[in-house]
């Protein structure tokens, strides 16, 4: 045992004669118990290791199984909620769409657009009852309105532009012609793309805005997006 590696043990021997067995021994159980805490410490390791990893594995399992539980119920069906990510998100390109409400004080002639009733305004601007364009580009104009037949009455969208000094250009024009007062209620919708450069204002004009039914806020729209 002593030539068995261990060449400090040895040199110990030499030293001391015969009191210096007690010691070799209870150094050998030292060494013993030594070895034993360190087997004891790594074992507790290994298993605070594996405690460790038994709470990822539980983690990484939790998510799962709730998204399948959220799926069994919507599959089960009592609670359905939309996702809100997808109110967040924002448009990718200029986007408006505006509705009538009671905010709204129309022109004589030139349709008053509301900004209560939730209007979606995206990279564009409301301004002096027109839509400012900010980016150059293609887009779809549409506008709607519901009015009542009385006599003549006409539904156009217009554009001011700089490029045009003074006035404005119709880009899209209804018109009634209706006989006799009957006073039945009639509707105008208007769409088109157009080339649209930075600053140029988008308008609604009617021949008279008194003869708009306002009912409801969105019987009357007006809106423009970039294709
Ligand atoms: C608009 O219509 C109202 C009601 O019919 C009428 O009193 C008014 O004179 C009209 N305004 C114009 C500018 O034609």
């Amino acid at each position: 045992m002593s030539k068995g590696g261990y060449p400090s043990v040895c040199v110990v021997d030499t030293h001391s004669t015969r009191p210096a067995v007690p010691p070799r021994l209870s150094q050998g159980r030292r060494r013993a118990g030594v070895a034993q805490t360190l087997l004891f410490l790594l074992v507790s390791v290994a298993l605070c290791g594996m405690a460790i990893e038994a709470c990822f594995i539980y983690r990484l399992y939790r998510p799962g199984s709730a998204t399948s539980a959220s799926t069994s119920k919507l599959i089960a069906g009592p609670v359905v909620t939309s996702p809100p990510e997808a109110l967040v998100l924002a448009p990718s390109k200029p986007v408006a769409h505006l509705t009538d409400g009671q905010d709204v004080v129309h022109g004589t002639k030139i349709m008053a657009w509301s900004m209560d009733a939730a209007p979606l305004l995206y990279e564009m601007d409301y301004k002096d009852k027109s839509l400012v364009i900010q980016k150059e580009g293609y887009y779809y104009v549409y506008s709607k309105v519901s009015f009542l037949d009385i006599d003549v009455f006409y539904h156009s969208v217009n554009r001011r532009t700089e490029r045009y000094s003074g006035g404005s250009i119709p880009l899209l024009v209804s018109r009634r012609f209706s006989v006799g007062s009957s006073e039945m209620r009639s509707n105008s919708y208007l769409a088109g793309v157009f080339h649209l450069t930075k600053g140029d204002a988008l308008f609604v004009k009617v021949s008279n805005t008194s003869h708009i039914a306002r009912l409801k806020s969105y019987e009357n729209i007006f809106g423009a997006y970039m294709i």
